[in-house]
């Protein structure tokens, strides 16, 4: 059996899968084993924020790996790796986010925030946003998307609601006495890179505050220069301060790794056993993450996913004008952007003609393909995707 035939065979199978076995990458690119080259504009689902197998990634693993791997943060040692990612985020984070620990993935960080939540404000509901997306354990789970999301699982977390994205007078409505804490996405990503009006995040801080409720922003697909700044919080306007910090996908580049921040308010209600993890802040990740965040701040990665962002959607605002009849509308932040269509049927042709045409694009929920390429992504690059959409829309077209 190939590996196709394999994984179909033994694999349990939560998704439809292209038709393709990756077997390798460089940079903005993928190879399958049969040699054949791929434009990869996906990263991983946002992740490769250095592209595929980064020489400073490569060396960071070789290199600690030959030192110690496992050493775990909730365990009995300090770790020189754990110390050094953690001096290296500072000056990063926003400011009144003091401390920080790391967890395996972004559903992990989203987890213990909730739980956090809860047990520092002794209160219970979890004010959440339709369309988002925060994880899959049970916690996040409840949390994300809405009630399409969950019922085939429920009963989910006793209290959490759902209010519209970007609309701060149903947040304000839906957020009481009762709320331990908000959880929310700067910029919508699995929903579609929705993208609010600068002044929302700060609303919904104020009315956190006003209620004793914490705010968790969750930047694990936004943050590490994707939306053109470090964290995507940073566009908000008022400046916005989060009680609790999410990250993951980007900050250790393709290492399964994320990590959550918290002021030193909460901090202080934190004690010895609330939370932990077997392979939380292992040294092999920290030396990743600590590698990944070094080189995303000296080449100034975010200002280049900002300007790299403009020609990659000033390219997908001449393709919608071009199509305009299956192309409802473009958006995009720094290098997180997205093509609406007008029906689901033509994401999943277009995808299907981009993989035929070497070139990965991410289907989205509602008629959304998103575009994730690298942060180093080449001017060559972006010309070479948008040839082979344009070329494959006309096929779409025709079809
Ligand atoms: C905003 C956001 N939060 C959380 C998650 C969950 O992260 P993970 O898949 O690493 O658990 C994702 C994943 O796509 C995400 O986009």
């Amino acid at each position: 059996m190939n590996t196709i035939e394999l994984e179909d065979r033994f694999g349990i199978s939560f998704c439809n899968r292209q038709a393709i076995a990756v077997e390798s990458g460089a940079g903005s690119y993928v190879w399958d084993e049969a040699g054949n080259k791929f434009l990869d504009f996906t990263s991983g689902w946002g992740v490769t924020c250095l592209g595929h197998c980064h020489p400073v990634i490569t060396a960071a693993i070789f290199s600690q790996a030959q030192k110690i791997i496992q050493n775990p943060n909730s365990g009995f040692t300090y770790s020189p790796s754990r110390a050094k990612l953690l001096s290296t985020l500072q000056g990063l984070l926003p400011p009144q986010l003091v401390k920080l620990f790391f967890a395996n993935s972004g559903a992990e960080a989203n987890d213990a925030a909730i739980k956090l939540a809860r047990k520092i404000t002794g209160k219970v509901k979890i004010v959440s946003t339709l369309g988002s997306f925060h994880g899959r354990t049970f916690n996040t789970l409840s949390v994300s998307a809405g009630r399409d999301n969950t019922e085939k699982y429920l009963p989910c977390l006793p209290e959490n609601e759902f209010v519209g994205f970007g609309d701060s007078v149903a947040m304000c409505r839906a957020v009481d006495s009762t709320t331990a804490a908000v959880i929310v996405e700067p910029v919508q990503g699995e929903g579609g890179v929705r993208i609010p009006e600068p002044g929302y995040l700060a609303q919904v801080a104020e009315i956190c505050r006003e209620h004793n409720a914490l705010l968790i922003v969750d930047e694990i697909q936004t943050g590490f220069g994707r939306t053109g700044a470090f964290f995507a919080l940073e566009h908000s306007d008022p400046p916005v301060e989060p009680d609790i910090l999410t990250m993951g996908k980007g900050i250790a580049g393709g290492f399964p790794f994320a990590a959550f921040a918290v002021t030193e308010q909460i901090n202080s209600r934190i004690q010895k056993g609330d939370h932990g993890g077997t392979y939380c802040g292992n040294p092999l990740g920290c030396a990743v993450a600590a590698s990944v965040v070094t080189e995303l701040k000296e080449q100034n990665l975010s200002r280049r996913s900002h300007r790299m962002g403009l020609e990659l959607l000033g390219g997908l605002t001449g393709l919608q004008i071009k199509y305009p009849e299956i192309l409802a509308g473009v958006r995009g932040k720094g290098l997180l952007c997205a093509l609406q269509f007008t029906s689901d049927n033509y994401v999943d042709m277009l995808t299907q003609i981009c993989l035929d045409s070497g070139l990965l694009i991410t289907p989205t929920r509602n008629k959304i393909v998103r575009l994730i390429p690298s942060l180093l992504v080449s001017m060559d690059e972006i010309r070479e995707a948008l040839m082979i959409l344009d070329e494959s829309l006309v096929r779409v077209m025709g079809n």
